[in-house]
């Protein structure tokens, strides 16, 4: 229950609607006790004096303030939950605003380390029971205690033996309701996570339609989603047959109360000096029939509390999480364009491979420099290193000269324009894609950016589009095809004027001719800037000032393409191979 105590802050900043909740409450309260009096008492004067003449009248009296009690508890209930459950809600608001913030704050590393199911299902369903616990939870405990304390004086005050017969069942109602609730909620969680897994299989079947035609696994995925359905309905039956005894028992251990209430009753006033009269027991159901529920709901409040210190400790886990990367500076950074690596190994903490061995190189300002290397050389993590989404295991990196670890790494990286690997597009306009590399603040016209699509050989492509700019891309809209998609995301990072640019391979789904335009339109955009070029094929890099060969993470050659062509080495070989390779396409042409 530790956990539910990181909450108080909120109880604290919400403190007076719970206050004005709680006053309500006792409000609503006092009037509800006095309705059994008012009850009892009618029976009583209609019973020991009756007026022929006048019955009516006294019943009618009784009658009318009744129900302007009843009034009342009904508009102070109305505020009660305006107090209470709007500040659950609020609650719910700010809290999901602190994960969502705090996820932003998070390195990739936790991202790599986390399955988007888990960050979702922390941020809503486990919000979604810790409200719970902060609305109905505190709501009915708060009219519990405070219904008991008054109920429990009037029937003292009434009789006191009555009263402790007619309580000694309620605490096994509790018990019992905790009991049953606790079974319903184990049942709904194997539901909900029977649900989840259909909803991937549905999800996974639709997003791989492609894949899955083409291999004919429609069956294999019908089969699959058939044996989760049965095994969903079979849970929700076991859920459906708990919920059917929870309110049969409730309402029998009402009964049985009521019964118990009457007999005792009965029993008492019978007896020769008894003071007992037909409407203090009336009253006496009364209140016992008041307090079944709220007793009933101790035992629901228990388990609905228990399961969101469970939620609530998910949740801290998440929240007390430090970033692994933070900031370490305010102070504004100015890129000016050199960046070297010295000695820098790099092993991924998940997998422990090592993926960047003893690596070192300089770049100076304008310079480009090009990694060129084998899938799973190495070249991706480099660029992680260089972007600073981890720290290396050994050596270091410096930015003019500053450590890398030292320096504002937000602003060095609003001055860097990455173009990554996988290419990521949102369900939005091509504007707002292209657009989403500008630094906060900054806007740009569409006639500039037409310039930059002409930039990376998209212009023709967004203009054949009826919509142009406007064309939305994602689920319900076009689909690019891989080329294309490279070479918005190229727009990206040239929109932002970047003083260092990141290409991560990204032209291998461009054919070589597309690529030679980019390549020598890019040159004249970059003239003052550092570039760092990734790649496995030659013909995007040779114009590079210094290549670097990669092999399993290991720089094994290093020099412009004259150089390394001179040196007959692995650097001589590939472009041996590609040169081959593009000539023979080209014949097949
Ligand atoms: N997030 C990760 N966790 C664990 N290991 C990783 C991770 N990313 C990469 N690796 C491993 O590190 C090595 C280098 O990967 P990297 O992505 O840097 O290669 P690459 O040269 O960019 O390859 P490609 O040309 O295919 O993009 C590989 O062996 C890969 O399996
Ligand atoms: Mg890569």
């Amino acid at each position: 229950m530790k956990s539910l105590s990181y909450l108080n802050k909120y109880f604290f900043k919400y403190k007076w609607q719970l206050l004005l909740g709680i006053l309500f409450t006792f409000g609503l309260n006092y009037l509800y006790v006095q309705m059994p009096v008012i009850v009892g008492s009618a029976v009583d004067t209609l019973e020991d004096n009756f007026d022929p003449e006048n019955w009516l009248n006294i019943a009618l009296t009784m009658g009318g303030i009744y129900i302007a009690f009843s009034l009342g508890k009904g508009i102070l209930l109305f505020f009660q939950r305006q107090m209470i459950i709007k500040m659950s809600r609020y609650i719910e608001f700010d809290l999901k605003n602190e994960i969502y913030a705090h996820y932003q704050r998070l390195s990739y590393s936790f991202y790599k380390r986390n399955s988007t199911g888990d960050l979702m299902n922390r941020i809503s369903e486990d919000v979604a029971k810790v409200r719970m616990y902060l609305g109905p939870g505190v709501m009915y405990t708060v009219n519990l205690v405070i219904l008991f304390a008054f109920v429990l004086y009037f029937m003292l005050n009434t009789n006191i033996e009555l009263t402790l017969y007619v309580l000694a069942p309620l605490p096994l109602m509790s018990f019992l309701i905790y009991k049953v609730s606790s079974t319903m909620n184990r049942q709904s969680e194997e539901v909900q996570r029977e649900q989840s897994r259909i909803s991937t299989i549905v999800q996974e079947s639709f997003s791989g339609i492609t894949v899955l035609k083409a291999y004919g696994g429609e069956s294999r995925f019908e089969s699959q989603f058939n044996t989760s359905s049965d095994s969903y309905l079979k849970k929700q039956m076991n859920l459906v047959k708990t919920n059917a005894l929870f309110m049969p028992t409730i309402t029998f251990l009402i009964g049985m109360s009521t019964v118990l209430t009457i007999y005792l009753g009965g029993v008492l006033s019978a007896e020769a000096q008894s003071t007992l009269s037909s409407g203090n027991i009336l009253t006496f159901i009364f209140y016992v029939n008041m307090l079944t529920w709220p007793f009933a709901s101790v035992g629901w409040v228990t388990s609905l509390v228990q399961r969101a210190a469970a939620s609530q400790e998910r949740i801290n886990e998440f929240l007390q999480e430090q970033p692994e990367i933070s900031n370490p500076t305010q102070e504004p950074f100015q890129f000016n364009g050199k960046i070297s690596f010295n000695n820098v190994s790099y092993t991924y903490p998940n997998s422990g491979i090592q993926a960047i061995k003893n690596l070192s190189f300089t770049v100076e300002k304008g310079q480009t420099i090009a990694i060129l290397g084998r899938t799973g050389s190495g070249k991706s993590s480099v660029i992680n290193l260089v972007m600073r989404q981890f720290d290396p295991t050994e050596g270091s990196i410096s930015i003019d000269d500053q450590p890398l670890s030292s320096i504002n790494v937000e602003d060095f990286r609003n001055q860097t324009g990455v173009v990554p690997q996988e290419v990521f597009l949102f369900s939005d306009s091509i504007r707002n894609n292209i657009k989403f590399g500008l630094n906060e603040g900054e806007d740009r016209t569409d006639e500039e950016l037409d310039e930059i699509m002409k930039v990376a050989h998209v212009y023709h492509n967004v203009t054949d589009f009826p919509d142009g700019l406007d064309t939305l891309l994602g689920e319900r809209g076009v689909n690019l095809s891989g080329g294309q998609k490279q070479r918005l995301s190229i727009c990206r990072a040239l929109i932002r004027k970047p003083k260092f640019l990141i290409l991560d391979d990204c032209l291998s789904a461009v054919d070589t001719e597309t690529e030679e335009i980019i390549l020598n339109n890019l040159k004249g955009q970059i003239q003052d800037n550092t570039t760092l070029i990734v790649s496995h094929r030659v013909s995007s890099i040779r114009y590079a000032d210094k290549i670097i060969v990669l092999e399993d993470g290991e720089k094994i050659e290093e020099g412009s393409h004259e150089e390394l062509l001179a040196k007959k080495g692995v650097y001589h070989e590939v472009y041996q191979k590609q040169l081959l390779e593009g000539e023979q396409t080209e014949n097949k042409d």
